[in-house]
């Protein structure tokens, strides 16, 4: 081992120590120890002079590798990469001269992201451990191989053979009458959101979301210059009562909601108001924004339509992302809805962005076409079926005092209310101290004016082990109460919890 490396292994007893080496290394890069191109020890050496599994060096190794933190080259060993991520890389030479100008305000919301060494419950994030990035490397070379065209300008709408695949997969999939000419590949959702909202309210205009809600959503929708109203939820989804009466008193150009899996709540909106919302955007004359971010994902009941399935009035833009079911940093999600809002939305796309990255959606749709995507998707539903089976049975025996939540039927994340006398912001901040993140209610409402007693916790990023002790970390970080954190005196009433052990609570939203 290079003399100069001081791996600390310390840390939370209940953080595994596979995580605490990978922390430790990272830290060692970031400090500058190991600098870009540096070699590390074989797993056997450090493996020794730790006094640790070789297997423990060899899973650090992967997770750095598979996070762009280590390379391997054949025959040679493991290596600090040289392309290791700009965040990380030390800083350079600061600027000559501070800008002159005074910039305008903006208040965005913090672009979050997630370091190595932690363990995230959070229902966004997907487990890149088994992404299939050899079979992806694969397609992508062919197809940077087999046609100069993917250098060149190309399709602003995506490349076609992507188009044509995500089609089919909305057709078979999510029973939308869907058809390539009315569908547009943009990185991302968030990119979507964005044009949707330049594209539907010109200048300005009024985009109704719902309350609690998704903020990077309301970011790209004020950043393309709307003014937004917030719309309650409850156990049935959006509001629609609610939205009708907005409706009257304004002129909406949209309303965005997640129906399927309300994000942050996770609730599923119910039929009868399903109809009442397009019937209501038809009346009125504005669209639906409905972003379907992981439709592959509901567990138990029937799969539920998305409203673009019932669009019999060209009111509905459906919106999907492979950031969930494949990977965020893909950066590729899609727009479908009524031509002329397409075309628009294109058009502007062009204005920013020009085009994607047509090798790699030329390389998605080789893996859609072989069915390998939809063999990935399946895979992840199984892993995913088994760590929401330990995640409940996790937040009941470690938090059955403190929190209710409804089990929800989809989504991978839950929605909980926390004993009031539980302060959710200081837990949040003792987890994040130990290496577990979770989301604080506050943060999905407008103004953070709700939520004080909610948070949100999920579980598709980490395996049955990492889910397991990151609940010993819940536990241990939570707050010491005024008084006790006992249930009752915490404030949960557990004669209201279910009946069957791990079934939870109805909870008000
Ligand atoms: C509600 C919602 N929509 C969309 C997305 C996906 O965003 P993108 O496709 O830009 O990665 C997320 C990811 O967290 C989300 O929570």
């Amino acid at each position: 081992m290079s003399p100069q490396l001081a791996l600390d292994l310390s840390g939370p007893a209940a953080l595994p120590l596979t995580k605490r080496l990978v922390g430790s290394i990272v830290r060692e890069i970031q400090r500058g120890a190991l600098a870009p191109g540096a070699e590390l020890p074989s797993s056997r050496e450090l493996s020794r002079s730790l006094g640790v599994h070789r297997n423990t060096v060899l899973a650090a190794y992967r997770e750095l590798i598979a996070q762009g933190y280590l390379e391997t080259v054949k025959a040679r060993g493991t290596f600090v990469s040289r392309k290791i991520p700009a965040s990380e890389a030390s800083p350079g030479p600061s600027c000559v001269a501070p800008l002159a100008i005074e910039l305008p305000p903006l208040a965005l919301g913090p672009v979050g992201r997630v370091h190595p060494e932690e363990l995230p419950l959070l229902g966004g994030l997907p487990d890149l451990r088994q992404f299939p990035a050899a079979e992806l490397h694969r397609a992508y070379r062919a197809a940077l191989r087999s046609a100069h065209e993917l250098f060149d300008y190309g399709d602003a709408q995506g490349h076609i053979r992507l188009r044509k695949e995500l089609a089919a997969h909305l057709r078979n999939q999510r029973g939308v009458a869907a058809h390539e000419s009315r569908l547009l590949v943009t990185r991302g959702s968030q990119q979507a959101l964005f044009l949707a909202a330049r594209a539907l309210i010109g200048k300005r205009g009024v985009i109704a979301v719902e309350q609690a809600g998704y903020p990077a959503a309301w970011d790209a929708f004020r950043v393309a210059g709307a003014e937004l109203v917030p719309i309650p939820i409850d156990k049935g989804g959006l509001v629609v009562s609610a939205l009708a009466r907005l409706a009257k008193r304004r002129k909406l150009a949209a309303v965005y909601t997640t129906p399927h899996h309300q994000y942050p709540t996770t609730v599923t909106l119910s039929g009868p108001r399903r109809l009442e919302l397009l019937e209501l955007a038809a009346r009125e004359r504005f669209v639906i924004v409905e972003d379907d971010y992981d439709h592959e994902f509901h567990f138990e009941g029937n799969p539920v339509f998305p409203l673009a399935q019932k669009d019999e009035h060209g009111v509905v833009l459906h919106v999907g992302t492979l950031s969930k079911v494949f990977a965020p940093g893909l950066r590729v999600g899609y727009a479908h809805g009524p031509r002329e809002l397409i075309e628009r939305m294109t058009a502007l796309r062009a204005v920013v962005d020009r085009q994607g990255d047509a090798a790699l959606e030329v390389a998605l749709s080789s893996l859609m076409e072989e069915g390998e995507f939809g063999a990935h998707v399946r895979r992840m539903f199984r892993a995913y079926t088994a760590r929401r089976k330990v995640f409940f049975e996790c937040l009941e025996r470690e938090l059955g005092d403190v929190v209710e939540y409804e089990p929800a039927r989809g989504g991978l994340a839950v929605w909980a209310r926390v004993a009031p006398r539980v302060d959710v912001q200081r837990w949040a901040l003792r987890a994040r101290e130990r290496k577990v993140i979770f989301q604080v209610g506050s943060q999905f409402f407008f103004d953070r004016a709700g939520g004080d007693h909610h948070a949100r916790f999920g579980y598709a990023r980490l395996n049955e082990a990492e889910i397991e002790a990151a609940f010993r970390v819940l536990r241990l970080s939570l707050p010491k109460s005024r008084g006790s954190s006992s249930c009752h005196e915490a404030g949960v009433d557990r004669s209201a919890r279910g009946a069957r052990k791990g079934i939870a609570k109805k909870v008000d939203l």
